[in-house]
């Protein structure tokens, strides 16, 4: 009996042979499968096809008009171009000619009518193993892009080359605080080191500037955001809308005052969470223009900012997980690498203390002073 991945494959048969619909979907039901879509009218088969998103098709190729040929022609047109989505024509034509059209439009296998229960079954295992295989082949080299895309970004301004990283495992580890779906928490890791690649177009003259920007320098700076999501954005790929979200929104403000002025609930969670992790990291750890904070003062300010700058259901759910689990599960966040040559009272961009007073006025908007 089939499991997981391949017992939840969407099957889509196109036959308009009632009786041999129904003895292939029996057929495929007694070995496991459950999710069908039948159509036994070819001119509802790329409406149907589309709303159904099936990971297999089965296609008469005998239907008549428009007949399975040329549906085949048309769900070519559908299937982006790197899918692999398998489609099994059956057929009573042996011949060669019948084949080889047949595999230039896009077939991906044969079924011969009349058919052979364990053909069918062999067949249709066959190519969805293939076409999951696919799958996590390309969701491993997205992940591996993003990784390298997201360090592209990190020696940018910070030379170490951790800070995304740590900033990825803080938002996975507080997404999973949250309760949100083990698929979700991974998706959050992967993407949220992305948050800052806008930087990439960002000129070293203001990203590496030890001292306070200027207005205009930092209206510049701001646009890190947008170009980042526009980098990210029109991808195929599930993965890079997330990346895209929060490398757009990683600066709104709970209290609506952020960069693109969104508010409370219209910010979207994932933004919420990497915003969060971001400034943590960015406190506690040494910039070109200011100091790391000790870890109690870096939260001191992030509890502060509950309810101006950051969802306080988010803040709340951030200190309870630092207290709960230890600040051995964040030794990566909470290391505290200095760079050569900045003194304690070093002219910084922004006259940033060590401590956090200067951040304790009411209103004074985080993202003015830093800009992770
Ligand atoms: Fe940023
Ligand atoms: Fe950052």
């Amino acid at each position: 009996m089939l499991k997981g991945i391949q017992a939840d494959s969407r099957i889509f048969i196109v036959d308009d042979d009632e009786a041999h619909c129904l003895l292939i979907e029996e057929t495929l039901r007694h070995v496991g499968y459950t999710h069908f879509n039948v159509i036994a009218d070819s001119r509802e088969a790329v409406t149907a096809f589309q709303e159904f998103g099936p990971d297999v098709v089965l296609l008469d190729l005998g239907i008549p008009g428009p007949d399975g040929l040329e549906i085949l022609r048309q769900l070519g047109l559908c299937i982006p171009p790197d899918t692999y989505l398998p489609i099994v024509v059956m057929t009573a034509d042996q011949s060669q000619s019948a084949r080889q059209l047949a595999l230039s439009l896009g077939a991906s296998d044969f079924i011969t009518k009349p058919f052979d229960r364990t053909e069918v079954v062999l067949r249709v295992g066959a190519v969805l193993r293939t076409r999951f295989l696919h799958r996590e082949i390309e969701a491993h080299a997205q992940v591996e892009i993003l990784h390298r895309l997201a360090l592209a970004a990190e020696y940018r301004d910070d030379s170490t080359g951790r800070h995304t990283h740590r900033v990825g495992e803080l938002a996975a580890l507080l997404s999973l605080s949250l309760n949100l779906s083990e698929q979700e928490v991974e998706r959050i890791r992967v993407a949220a080191p992305l948050h800052d690649i806008g930087k990439i177009a960002m000129p070293d003259r203001i990203l590496l500037k030890p001292g306070r920007l200027t207005t205009e320098e930092y209206e510049l700076i701001k646009t890190h955001a947008a170009i980042g999501g526009l980098m990210l954005s029109g991808s195929r790929f599930p993965i890079l809308h997330l990346a895209e979200k929060i490398a757009m929104y990683h600066h709104e403000r709970w209290d609506g005052t952020g960069y693109r002025g969104l508010e409370s609930e219209a910010i979207p969670i994932e933004a919420r969470i990497v915003s969060i992790a971001d400034t943590f990291d960015v406190l506690v750890h040494v910039r070109p223009y200011k100091q790391a904070w000790p870890v109690c003062d870096a939260l001191s300010e992030i509890r502060l900012q509950g309810g101006r700058q950051f969802d306080p259901h988010l803040v709340k759910a951030f200190i309870e997980l630092l207290r709960s689990e230890g600040l051995k599960l964040l030794s990566e966040a909470v290391e505290h690498p200095r760079l050569p040559g900045l003194g304690k009272h070093s002219a910084q961009r922004d006259e940033l203390p060590l401590r956090a007073p200067k951040f304790g006025r009411a209103g004074e908007p985080l993202i003015r002073q830093i800009t992770p």
